[in-house]
Parts: C-alpha cells; structure tokens; sequence
C-alpha cells in the first residue's frame, strides 16, 4: 500500500486533485475535511462557529493518526494506493506533519496568492477567508505557513495546470 497525501492551501486543488489521482490510479481517497464534517455532523464552518477552531485543529489530529493507524500503511500486505486529501491547516502542527511524512509521500500543491483570491472569490464555505482583505489574509496566512507546507517530499506549482494534468505531474515524479 502506497500512500500519497496532498497538501497546500485552500483553493489549491486538494480534493478535486486527490478524486482525479485516485480514479487515474484506481486507488482510495480519503479527505480529511469531508471525514470530519461526517463524524461530526456539520460543515467545517459550522464547526469552527460552534466549537472553535482549537477543536477543530485537534479533531483533525485525532482523525489523521486513527486514518494512517487503520491503514498501518507500510506494514500492510495489500497493494494500491490511498490518496489522502488534507485541510489547508493541518501541516501546520509539526505533530501532522510527523505522522504524514512518516505514512508516506507528501505532495505540496503550490499556489500564488491572487489565484487563491481568484479561485475563491464569493466562497463561503471557508471560515477563515470570510470579511474583508481577503487577500490580504491570504498573504499573511500563506506567509506564515509556507514553511510547514515546504516539509513536503514534493512541489508541483499548480497555478496553470488543471486537475488532470497535475495529478499526471505527480504520478511522472513518482514513476507511478
Ligand atoms: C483550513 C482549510 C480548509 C478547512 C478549514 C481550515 C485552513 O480546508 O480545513 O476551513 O486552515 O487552511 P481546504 O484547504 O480543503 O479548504
């Protein structure tokens, strides 16, 4: 069992690249944020509006050692491979970041700031990006985190290229 994880800010493709990867390689998904929203019941915003995003922060934690635990990746005898999406937030903590290296290889999908505002113009889904300078936001916030995302094993700058041709990009790096 392969695992292949996807990190990088918000709008940078995570999801619809991680569904594009695993249907090009016939593997599994799973996405963090859409995992949480299940067992919890609500949206991400909802979330973050009722319990705070240090909740959310450690349920992700939780969620993402009980994902990598069940597939006891490396140890498993079956073959494929499990693409894993994660939330823009989730390498930020260097505990994530340790369990991702460790479960396999770690993609960064680079964006610029004005495609992020570009691509999330009038998106409400996302509690962090929500008022007023936007972009503004979106700098400080790539700023302060591009040195977590930098761990990855892998950069692939996704600003022009579609879903298809990113997930191509990355199966060539990998030789997969
Ligand atoms: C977040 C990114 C979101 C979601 C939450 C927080 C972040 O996921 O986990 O809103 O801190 O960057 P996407 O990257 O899928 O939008």
């Amino acid at each position: 069992m392969s695992v292949i994880i996807l990190t990088g800010f918000m709008g940078s493709g995570k999801t619809t690249v991680g569904e594009e990867l695993t249907r090009q390689l016939s593997g599994r998904m799973a996405d963090t944020d859409a995992l949480l929203e299940a067992e919890e019941g609500m949206t991400v915003s909802r979330i973050f509006q009722e319990k705070g995003e240090e909740y959310f922060r450690e349920r992700e934690t939780s969620l993402l050692r009980r994902i990598l635990e069940r597939d006891k990746v490396r140890q498993d005898g079956r073959q494929g491979h499990l693409i894993l999406s994660t939330g823009g937030g989730l390498p930020l903590k260097a505990e994530n970041r340790r369990l991702l290296s460790s479960a396999g290889t770690v993609i960064y999908l680079r964006l610029r700031p004005e495609s992020v505002v570009k691509r999330l113009q009038g998106d409400t889904t996302r509690p962090l990006l929500q008022g007023d300078n936007v972009r503004e936001r979106v700098e400080s916030l790539m700023e302060s985190r591009q040195k977590a995302y930098l761990e990855a094993d892998i950069v692939v700058d996704v600003d022009e290229l579609t879903p298809a041709q990113i997930a191509e990009r990355i199966r060539e790096v990998m030789s997969i």
